[in-house]
């Protein structure tokens, strides 16, 4: 059985007050979620309130992106050392945002994904199709791609130490979150993508959904044999939406 993974991106959120605020509320209720694991991937600035508000608790924190370096003159980059430093357990590498405004190709997101995990951190990959791929009907193409590149980078059983997130970009901050059908039909080909190179692997990898994934759909969308919890933007935000979401999980 995979442990559902509830993870908030909380993106460029936040304030020293709302974060204590949103993080209290997450404490006083995490005590009703049954068997997800729960996370929170917050802005760098932030992580070591964070480390300071959860550490001894059952929420793990983490961060949304790092450098494939390990250290020196990269101005304003951070090292996977500097994430468990402050006592990260994942990173977010390759969301739609870092593709789309920033450039970040797939053989980056490969070697990010290779640099989290070699240091001992879980990355959260994320892959998906925009609205056009999609009405190309190239989504499995566009999925498949990502995926290997990754394989072809890091090998298959690097999968084992991390979690794909599978983000259609048009549900994304959209309010159009594709239905549990769509998901699970992609969730179900990424299995089976990765199953082509290794059964087992394939079998223990936990496939998040993430795009509008809110207190109302999670429920439905997380009953998907193949989707095994969430990433969430906006609804992470919200100390009892996100929570009712964690509750949907188990
Ligand atoms: O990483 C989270 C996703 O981009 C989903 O964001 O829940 O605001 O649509 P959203």
């Amino acid at each position: 059985m995979r442990q559902p993974l509830i993870a908030g991106n909380w993106k460029m959120n936040g304030s020293r007050t709302d974060n204590r605020v949103l993080l209290d509320g997450i404490k006083a209720g995490i005590g009703d979620v049954k068997s997800a694991e729960v996370a929170v991937c917050v802005p760098f600035v932030y992580l070591a309130d964070v480390q300071l508000q959860l550490e001894g608790t059952p929420v793990a924190w983490g961060a949304q992106n790092l450098s494939t370096e390990a250290k020196g003159a990269f101005t304003g980059e951070i090292s996977a050392a500097m994430l468990l430093d402050f006592g990260c357990k994942y990173v977010i590498v390759g969301h739609s945002e870092r593709r789309s405004l920033y450039g970040e190709d797939d053989q980056l997101v490969a070697g990010k994904f290779e640099v989290a995990r070699q240091a001992g951190l879980r990355p959260i990959l994320c892959i998906g199709e925009t609205l056009e791929e999609r009405e190309q009907g190239i989504t499995e193409q566009v999925v498949a791609r990502q995926i290997d590149a990754v394989i072809q980078h890091a090998g298959v059983a690097a999968l084992a130490d991390g979690v794909i997130a599978y983000e259609p970009v048009w549900a994304i901050g959209t309010g159009k979150t594709a239905s549990p059908e769509q998901a699970q039909e992609v969730h179900a080909f990424i299995r089976g993508q990765v199953a082509k190179h290794d059964a087992g692997v394939a079998d223990g990898l936990r496939i998040q959904y993430g795009g509008s994934m809110n207190a109302a759909n999670a429920a439905e969308l997380l009953a998907k044999p193949d989707i095994d919890g969430g990433l969430i933007g906006g609804a992470s935000l919200k100390a009892e939406d996100f929570l009712t979401i964690c509750k949907a999980a188990g």
